[in-house]
């Protein structure tokens, strides 16, 4: 180890993404990234046993990938970090065992890792130490939660969640019901530029009392809205009114939470995090409430390895016990257990 900064490789295999990162303390080296998007395309959403396979096929390449990049050899190593919880139990396991045969082959720690404290350590890689406390907002495919984070190497404590479809899981189901293809976020945040956003009133769920979400809703009077226009869909303004929905929703949530809490930092993570219109609206709600945003670039955003590599570092420089070599793939990991034991 040089000095207090220890070099530490992450992976993550929670879903369709094999990601390998490497990471010198705070400083990103390397950011490896091999996707099976485009095996799951033509199903419309991620189908697990293709991505396990997949993570099985890039796991070697993708880590040797990351090494080059890097400029350092496996024996130059620290720790291993791995993405133990929530995802995909399949896809979780590749990335475990995986990191089970470096960790004992190097004869270094093996620390299994909570996604969702991942996708907040991240933007330590980019804008320094995490402000603590902040609220963290994770947005994508697989989870919509809103967290206070205390201590990001210790306990998230979870605020709200969706209570049906993730953000990005609607960005995705509208997107189909236009014929968009999959992923459909992307598509959708293109579109929309060109659409008016106050074309059509799509419902709201903000339910008082809660910081939950859903989605669910807004998804089906979309679904309605086309049915009743078929052929004559101005898609762009669909793609507009239904986003404006989604962060409006979001960034209000988000900001509630903020303000009832006191906490003056907010966090926005996850694959919808790319999103050109959240990123715009929480700007702009977070100028008017004085509440300071943090969003990692889109690439840190989405899935990726070096999120693991660099709640792992955290976790060596704060000293916190690494995991059993029986550590398991947990597929429901809670978000207040930061690191598997
Ligand atoms: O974090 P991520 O890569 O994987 C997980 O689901 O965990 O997020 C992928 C999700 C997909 O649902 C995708 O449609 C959405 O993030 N997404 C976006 C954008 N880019 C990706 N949603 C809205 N706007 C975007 N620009
Ligand atoms: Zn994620």
């Amino acid at each position: 180890m040089t000095g207090d900064e220890p070099l530490v490789l992450g992976i993550e295999t929670s879903c369709d993404e094999t990601g390998v990162g490497i990471v010198r303390g705070t400083t990103l080296l390397a950011d490896a990234i091999a996707s099976s998007v485009d095996a799951h395309a033509r199903f419309g959403g991620v189908v697990p046993e293709v991505a396990s396979r997949a993570h099985l096929e890039a796991m070697v390449p993708t880590v040797h990938r990351a090494l080059e990049t890097a400029g350092v050899r496996l024996s130059d190593l620290d720790a291993i970090a791995v993405t133990s919880g929530p995802g995909l139990v399949g896809a979780l396991l590749v990335g475990v065992a995986a990191a089970k045969s470096y960790a004992l082959a190097l004869d270094v720690p093996l620390y299994g890792v909570n996604h969702l404290a991942a996708h907040v350590a991240v933007d330590v890689l980019e804008h320094g130490p995490i402000p603590e406390p902040c609220i963290a907002m994770l947005v994508s495919g697989g989870h919509s939660s809103l967290l206070l984070v205390d201590d990001v190497t210790r306990a998230l404590q979870p605020l709200g969640q969706t209570i049906d479809d993730a953000a990005g899981e609607a960005f995705d189901k509208v997107a189909r019901l236009l014929g968009l293809g999959f992923p459909g976020g992307p598509v959708v945040d293109r579109l929309a530029r060109d659409g008016d956003a106050a074309a059509i009133a799509f419902p709201r769920a903000k339910p008082k009392g809660t910081y939950d979400v859903s989605f669910s809703g807004l998804k089906t009077a979309v679904a309605r809205w086309v049915e009743a226009h078929e052929g004559e869909v101005p898609v762009a303004d669909v793609c507009a009114s239904f986003q404006e929905a989604v962060v409006d929703v979001l960034t209000s949530k988000a900001l509630e939470a903020c303000r009832d809490t006191g906490v003056e930092h907010l966090l926005i993570g996850g694959g919808v995090a790319a999103n050109s219109r959240l990123r715009a609206l929480a700007q702009e709600r977070c100028d008017a409430a004085g509440v300071r945003l943090r969003v990692p670039r889109p690439g840190l955003c989405t899935d990726n390895g070096a999120m693991v590599a660099a709640l792992g570092s955290r976790l060596v420089a704060a000293g916190v016990p690494a995991s059993a070599m029986d550590l398991p793939a947990d597929s429901s990991m809670p978000v207040t257990e930061v690191v598997n034991r």
